[in-house]
């Protein structure tokens, strides 16, 4: 009886691994190195395809999601909770009916500054329920801000935790935890963030991020903020222009050789370090 239960549950695993699909957006590279990771470990289970919201066209998402049996989902965290666009393909997944549904799995990663994961992870996992996914866990990492270029990431101790993590996915998939406990180990934060993240949402990027300025004598049309820029919101046909779904990422700035296009980023590091002390996060790296 138990060597058909573990036969039983070997298929079930080969089939959950057949089409692994992992979606990120990653600014600064943090999240893409996550994913990667997670990718090279889940190749030695079945087919693992990476996929970059910068740089896929959205309607090509649609018909590779359909064949996923196994979709990971990574965003960094920003003032407390996913990026836009990684909501926006989240909520973009189509809504199939449970009976349908069964055996559709998931899991999810963030990657945070030195400020706090926020809920993240939660509101991630609570769409991916809602689009009737398993949630088969969760995995936050503490990686660094764009500026922060000593800080290696990921460290050993990150690297140790994302095969653990896999390990994690490959065993609940035969062990599920149920949706009600797992929410509530992903609603893990305390209660001052709780408290805060409301505001936060309502007012987080206007007026807490410097903003962005462009200084079109010093730019010499090279492209470079355009290429980098993850919700590609830059166009340089002649000047750079910005039009809406700015992340305020600031890969711009940082890419920008000449300094064509500025922002106070000593403004947003102070913001920052005030965010991080006050925000303290215990548990710096954790699965859930
Ligand atoms: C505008 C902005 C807001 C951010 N908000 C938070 C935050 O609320 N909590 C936090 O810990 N880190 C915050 N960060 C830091 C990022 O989460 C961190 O740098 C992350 O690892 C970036 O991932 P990436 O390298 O994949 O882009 C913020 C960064 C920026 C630029
Ligand atoms: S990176 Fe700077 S110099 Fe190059 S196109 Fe953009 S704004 Fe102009
Ligand atoms: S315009 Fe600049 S700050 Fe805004 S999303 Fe693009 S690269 Fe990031």
């Amino acid at each position: 009886m138990a060597n058909l239960r573990s036969r039983e549950e070997t298929i079930n695993e080969r089939d959950v691994f057949s089409k692994v699909t992992i979606v990120y957006m990653s600014p600064n590279g943090c999240t893409k190195k996550c994913a990667e990771l997670i990718a090279e470990r889940l190749k030695g289970e079945g087919e693992v395809l990476l996929i970059d919201l910068a740089r896929i066209d959205p309607s090509e998402l649609e018909s590779i999601i359909s064949e996923t049996t196994l979709l990971g989902v990574g965003s960094p965290t920003y003032h407390l909770n996913m990026l836009d666009p990684v909501k926006i393909f989240l909520e973009g997944i189509p809504n199939i009916p449970i009976n349908k549904g069964r055996g559709r799995y998931s899991f999810c990663f963030t990657t945070y500054g030195h400020v706090n994961s926020g809920k993240t992870l939660i509101n991630m996992a609570k769409i991916l329920h809602k689009k009737h996914y398993t949630v088969l866990g969760a995995l936050k990492l503490r990686a660094k801000h764009f500026y922060q270029h000593s800080i290696e990431f990921p460290s050993s101790e990150d690297q140790n935790l994302i095969l653990k993590f896999c390990e994690t996915v490959k065993y609940r998939i035969t062990n599920p935890i149920e949706w009600r406990e797992l929410s509530k180990m992903l609603n893990y934060q305390y209660l001052k963030v709780q408290v805060i993240y409301p505001f936060i949402r309502l007012f987080g990027s206007n007026f807490r991020v410097p903003k962005l300025n462009f200084n079109k004598d010093l730019c010499t049309s090279c492209g470079l903020c355009e290429e980098n820029c993850p919700t590609r919101v830059i166009i340089v046909s002649d000047l750079p222009k910005k039009q809406k779904g700015c992340i305020y990422c600031f890969n711009c700035v940082m890419v920008c050789p000449t300094g064509a296009i500025y922002s106070d980023l000593d403004k947003i590091k102070r913001v920052l370090k005030f965010n991080a002390k006050v925000l303290h996060e215990e548990s710096i790296r954790e699965i859930i």
